[in-house]
């Protein structure tokens, strides 16, 4: 080359590899920037169809409960337990029980809710076995309290069912579901990790409903909007977070709200009048139906939580899910609100994984 650019002394060469090295650091701020965002948005995806799914068989997990065990109870195919989901802006890794486990050594992490967080807590323990079969487990349960424990690693993975995290009292005049009283919160105190739920019970009447009056402060009454009774609810919690949370101890998830599939319009199929017969996700990532009004209740409230909680934002992804429901393989007649597993919950614990990598 030998050309010498005038004033510098500078050679085209040297010119060429200061352009490339400011190239690479660009390239690298841009790096560090996708990198920065690696606190990547898992829940905006799509489902993508994955012959390498599921990650176990049900089969090999001989503890899962009737009610979410579709293949016993008859549902013919698997094509739902096949499909992956895919984050629009990058990737999830694929579950490693083994690393997980020794991650969570010694450590005690509990499930609060109701029957979908059983569902999400039982798909983590066949996760869990099924990656580490000859590993020993014990299942005991006291009161409301499952615990499923690997003794080898010291790890416990428990179930506090509590259906509304506030509390239901009896008292003379009957059952008091009181908004402002969270003392079954005393069995949370000391985990590791938590992931709360709520929200199927609160539209529950007639004889399921199990509470007989609503209390809010000193005010009882016979009934109140139950959006805003669920409103009231979650902001009790958020302050018993904001008072007994050490988050130098304490990793504090919440579910978020898993949809159901009872109409078919929401889905642009009006002559479905549930979710029986369903065999495929809906492709693409927009649900027709939009999101369910409880999410925007439970998002403002998170908001205003101080301590760091970070919300598993399950519902988009579980929305465009209308295949992964029980339906007539379940317990009830036409149970469209739990999930089969494997299925759909594996991909919750997925993501629980990705976000405490
Ligand atoms: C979920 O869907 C709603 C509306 O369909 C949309 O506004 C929202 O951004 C979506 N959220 C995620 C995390 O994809
Ligand atoms: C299982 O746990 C229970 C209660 O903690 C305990 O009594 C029992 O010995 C355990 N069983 C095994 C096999 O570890
Ligand atoms: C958490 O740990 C940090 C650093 O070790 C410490 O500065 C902080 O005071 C701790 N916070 C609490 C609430 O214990
Ligand atoms: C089903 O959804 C459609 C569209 O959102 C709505 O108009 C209709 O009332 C719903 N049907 C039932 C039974 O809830």
């Amino acid at each position: 080359m030998g050309f010498r650019v005038f004033c510098c002394g500078f050679s085209f060469a040297s010119f060429v590899v200061l352009l490339h090295s400011a190239v690479l650091i660009l390239l690298l701020l841009v790096h560090h920037k996708a990198s920065a965002a690696s606190q990547c948005d898992f829940f905006t995806g799509r489902w993508v169809p994955d012959k390498t799914y599921p990650l176990y068989h049900p089969a090999v997990c001989p503890f899962i409960e009737r009610e979410f065990s579709c293949q016993k109870n008859g549902r013919p195919d698997l094509d739902y337990t096949q499909y992956r989901w895919q984050p629009l802006g990058c990737y999830l890794l694929r579950f490693n029980g083994q690393d997980f486990m020794e991650r969570l050594r010694g450590k005690r992490i509990m499930f609060v809710g109701d029957s979908l967080s059983r569902n999400q807590w039982q798909s983590l323990t066949c996760m869990l076995h099924s990656a580490l079969p000859n590993a020993k487990y014990n299942l005991t349960r006291q009161q409301d309290v499952s615990t499923f424990s690997f003794p080898d690693y010291g790890v416990e993975i428990m179930l506090d069912r509590n259906v509304y995290l506030v509390d239901v009292v009896r008292e003379e005049i009957g059952r008091v579901l009181k908004l402002d009283s969270i003392e079954g919160g005393k069995v949370w105190k000391g985990m590791d990790m938590l992931i709360f739920n709520t929200w199927h019970w609160w539209n529950r009447r007639g004889p399921s409903q199990p509470w007989d009056y609503i209390q809010e402060g000193t005010k009882i009454s016979k009934d109140m909007d139950r959006m805003l009774a669920f409103q009231k609810a979650l902001a009790t919690w958020a302050r018993w977070v904001d008072l007994n949370i050490d988050p130098n101890k304490t990793l504090v998830f919440f579910q978020g709200i898993s949809p159901s599939h009872y109409n078919g319009s929401q889905w642009n199929e009006p002559s479905a009048k549930n979710c029986v017969g369903q065999k495929e996700p809906l492709f693409g990532s927009i649900y027709p139906g939009g999101l369910p009004p409880a999410v925007g209740v439970l998002k403002s409230e998170l908001r205003k939580v101080t301590k760091p909680v970070k919300l598993l934002d399950i519902t988009n992804l579980s929305l465009l899910r209308k295949d992964g429901h029980p339906s007539l393989y379940g317990l009830a007649r036409m149970d469209c609100s739990h999930w089969c597993l494997a299925g759909v919950p594996d991909t919750w614990n997925q993501i629980l994984y990705n976000l405490i990598l």
